[in-house]
């Protein structure tokens, strides 16, 4: 008798595999690509490299986000979009410069950054 089912998981293994590479890195890395780009052009006039130039400590390091930014602890995303969104002190809002899903990739991009330390 024939046993198919080994068949069947290798065909499912190949087919995940294969859709990671494909489809969901490719669509990762394209969101990168575009917060990035967001990034230099709105952003990096004050916060070059992950850094602040107008206020030395409010870094976009995720200890000082963890501090200064209410709530980073259970929503860190939300924490940064809101920051973007609405400004604060010296930094600009962006809700009138950026779309809510361009605000969301940017925030998306420094939150991956500063996870991974600039
Ligand atoms: C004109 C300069 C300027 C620009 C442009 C700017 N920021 Fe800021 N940003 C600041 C300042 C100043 C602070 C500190 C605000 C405060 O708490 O008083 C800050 C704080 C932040 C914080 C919180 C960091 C912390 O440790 O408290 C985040 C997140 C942030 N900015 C993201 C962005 C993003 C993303 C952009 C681009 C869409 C941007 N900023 C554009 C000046 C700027």
């Amino acid at each position: 008798m024939s046993r198919p089912l080994p068949l069947l998981v290798l065909i499912l293994v190949i087919a995940v595999f294969f859709s990671f590479t494909l489809i969901i890195k490719p669509v990762l890395s394209a969101e990168i690509t575009i917060g990035h780009a967001i990034f230099n052009a709105e952003c990096a006039s004050c916060h070059v490299g992950g850094g602040n130039i107008l206020i030395e400590n409010k870094t976009l390091q995720t200890s000082a986000m963890k501090k200064y930014l209410d709530n980073y602890d259970t929503d860190p995303i939300g924490a940064i979009v809101n920051q973007i969104h609405n400004g604060k002190g010296a930094m600009p809002a962006f809700k009138n410069k950026l779309t809510k899903e361009e605000i969301l990739e940017v925030g998306l991009y420094v939150f991956q950054m500063a996870e991974t330390g600039w």
